[in-house]
């Protein structure tokens, strides 16, 4: 049974349609990647999945039962789905830790409304998130800067620090949107390793990135988008290999350097 069910999904922006009709299921446990030239809808998609955008039509299910559209990102959140931007959001005068700390909120943030009657439940909470984003911060290999402020870091760390603070919501479905972007070759080849490794713990990741040779080492199934819709899907091999895929990034205009 497929963890995420994408069905018929549509969103346009005035006369722009950024996704057409889009359809896809993944399955739980695996790196599951997106690509797709710029403006082909990626990041448009990544918004409809973690409720920030609200589709013009279609559906997107969740562990069966999850119903995503028409909830808030903070109730998607809950839900179990957590992302990363494609651009970083931090907040750089404050330390590693309480950047993380932030995303655990998102998940406790009923009990921040009884802050002021019920203390011990806050505390308790403080304490569990602590713990989450300590563990997150492991799993990033960033303990060594838990204490540090975000702003003195470089964008390597902190493209791991972002993905870090998704962790620390416990999700089951991680959305991380470009990564790479912007790491170089050994950063990248860490990041990599960081992808495998929160698939491995049992987190499945929905990955958009440019880097294609990430792309294909890191993923077990790739969607292909162009302009919104589904141009193919398969394994790496399968996508490497397949007709469309090749004459839409690499013959005659080349669009999208593979
Ligand atoms: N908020 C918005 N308002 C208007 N148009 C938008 C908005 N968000 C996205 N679009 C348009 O939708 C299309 C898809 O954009 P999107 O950002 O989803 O592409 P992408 O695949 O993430 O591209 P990239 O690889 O450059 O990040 C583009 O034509 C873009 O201009
Ligand atoms: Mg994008």
């Amino acid at each position: 049974m497929a963890l995420l069910e994408v069905e018929a999904l549509t969103k346009s922006f005035g006369g722009v349609t950024a996704i057409a009709d889009l359809g896809f299921e993944v399955p739980e446990g695996l790196v599951y990647s997106v690509i797709g030239p710029n403006g082909a809808g990626k990041t448009t998609l990544f918004n409809m999945l973690s409720g920030i955008y609200r589709p013009d039509e279609g559906s997107i299910r969740f562990m069966d039962q999850g119903v995503v559209v028409g909830r808030q990102p903070h109730q998607v959140a809950a839900l179990g789905i957590s992302r990363t931007f494609q651009n970083l959001q931090m907040f750089f005068n404050m330390s590693v830790l309480d950047n993380v700390m932030v995303g655990c909120h998102l998940r406790t943030r009923t009990g921040l409304f009884s802050a002021a009657l019920r203390l011990p439940r806050i505390k308790r909470e403080e304490m569990l998130s602590r713990q989450w984003a300590q563990e997150a911060l492991a799993i990033c290999n960033l303990d060594k800067f838990i204490g540090q402020e975000a702003g003195s870091l470089p964008y390597g760390v902190l493209k791991r620090l972002e993905i870090a603070r998704a962790l620390a919501v416990q999700p089951r479905l991680l959305l991380m949107d470009e990564p790479a972007a912007g790491l170089n070759d050994t950063e990248t080849l860490e990041m990599r390793k960081l992808i495998r490794r929160i698939c491995d713990s049992g987190i499945t990741v929905l990955l958009v990135e440019h880097n294609m040779g990430l792309v294909m080492q890191v993923s077990d199934r790739v969607l292909v988008l162009d302009y919104g819709s589904r141009l193919a899907e398969g394994t790496p091999v399968e996508i490497q290999n397949d007709r469309r895929v090749i004459e839409a990034y690499l013959g005659g205009e080349v669009r999208y350097a593979l």
